[in-house]
């Protein structure tokens, strides 16, 4: 028996996208889905109680932050992660492979693992693939990533090459490393850079190992979005159709119905609430900055089409004045929005790929949004 089980339902006769099922320990996820991210056992500024109400199904959180602070064992010690943190709904890990590589200039890579320092402390530490599964192992999240490089836009083929094969090497290792395979998934990691040749060498070796499900790293790295969307063409049809596929780092509007559209299932991002803390809401008519003087005196909601806490309560006047005043309801507020909008916006993908009609969905979508394709 895996942890996890993926049950294809349907695919849109319009698009080719996939509905289906995540069976977890935890509960099922209904998908295609957007992950809140709760990096430090916590979605910013949201309450379990909150993400419920948003019906948030799954959240992820991160393996490099918990280490260092407060600590997997400690975290053990509390009962595991969904304890830890009042939340009783899957958890995805994420390695640590991507935020090593992303916090820190200092760090030296080897095949045996990274040694970095804290970007708490200045600390010295060491992960590797045993380490991220063994925290992962005590954090006790449903699925969890197996350790990897994450070549930056733009690298070079042979860069690319070489990091792609080390993940393969240290996603074996993860494999063995891993104690719980009966209650937690271990996800691959595909990487490649954005060359076709090894992309499809990345794919073919990785599903060798069998894991529960795959994931498709190294994009949203700064690459313009269209050579993101031409991997995800070429990647996502070699990758197996009774498993998960799951974008990593993903999350702006377009991206989400674009990534559904070529055979994605998850997502992660940290736009929604990174914004919402600044003072940015998305809405079904594009993007609000809601410091702008224009709305002053705006008596109307955030949203106008959002059924949400915050647009069925507050003004753009009265959240205006928030952020002006650097009252924390402001991002409070935001972050609800924002993720709310996004969860929504997966469920109502959800039910164009059950009616067959996410090409007719994206194109109104796109419309009142702005995105001009
Ligand atoms: N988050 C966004 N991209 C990546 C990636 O390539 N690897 C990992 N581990 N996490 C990510
Ligand atoms: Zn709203």
């Amino acid at each position: 028996m895996m942890a996890v089980r993926y049950e294809l339902i349907k695919e849109c006769k319009q698009s080719g996208a996939r509905l289906g099922k995540l069976h977890t320990p935890h509960g099922v996820i209904e998908t295609p889905i957007f992950m809140p991210v709760g990096t430090q056992a916590t979605v910013k500024s949201m309450t379990p109680e909150e993400l419920k109400e948003i019906k948030a199904q799954i959240i992820l959180s991160n393996t490099y932050h918990l280490y260092l602070r407060p600590g997997h064992e400690l975290i053990k010690e509390a009962g595991g992660l969904h304890k830890f943190m009042n939340w009783d709904r899957p958890i995805l890990t994420d390695s640590g492979g991507f935020q090593v590589f992303s916090l820190n200039e200092l760090r030296e890579i080897s095949e045996e693992g990274v040694t970095f320092r804290s970007h708490l402390d200045g600390s010295k530490h060491f992960l590797s693939p045993e380490k991220a599964v063994e925290i992962q192992n005590a954090l006790g999240s449903d699925i969890m990533m197996a350790f990897d490089e994450c070549p930056p836009y733009p690298c070079s083929y042979e860069y690319a090459k070489n990091s792609l094969e080390r993940t393969i090497r240290w996603a074996k290792r993860c494999k063995e490393a891993h104690q719980r395979p009966k209650d937690q998934a271990l996800f691959g990691i595909i990487q490649g850079g954005a060359f076709k040749d090894l992309r499809q060498k990345s794919v073919s070796e990785m599903i060798e190992l069998d894991l529960p499900g795959y994931s498709i790293g190294g994009l949203s790295v700064g690459e313009p979005k269209e050579i993101m969307y031409e991997v995800l063409e070429y990647t996502t049809p070699l990758m197996p159709r009774d498993k998960p596929r799951y974008l990593m780092g993903v999350g702006s509007p377009d991206a989400l119905i674009e990534g559904v559209i070529r055979g994605i299932d998850m997502f992660d991002c940290v736009l929604q609430t990174r914004i919402a803390r600044n003072g940015t809401a998305m809405t079904s008519g594009g993007k609000v900055v809601i410091r702008n003087a224009t709305y002053e005196r705006d008596f109307s909601p955030l949203d106008p089409n959002c059924d949400c806490y915050t647009c069925k309560n507050y003004t753009r006047a009265y959240l205006r004045h928030l952020f002006k005043a650097k009252e924390i309801l402001g991002p409070r507020l935001t972050s609800y929005h924002n993720l709310y909008f996004s969860l929504k916006l997966m469920e109502n993908i959800r039910q164009a790929i059950k009616e067959d009609r996410l090409l007719d969905f994206k194109r109104e979508f796109f419309s009142a949004y702005g995105y001009t394709k």
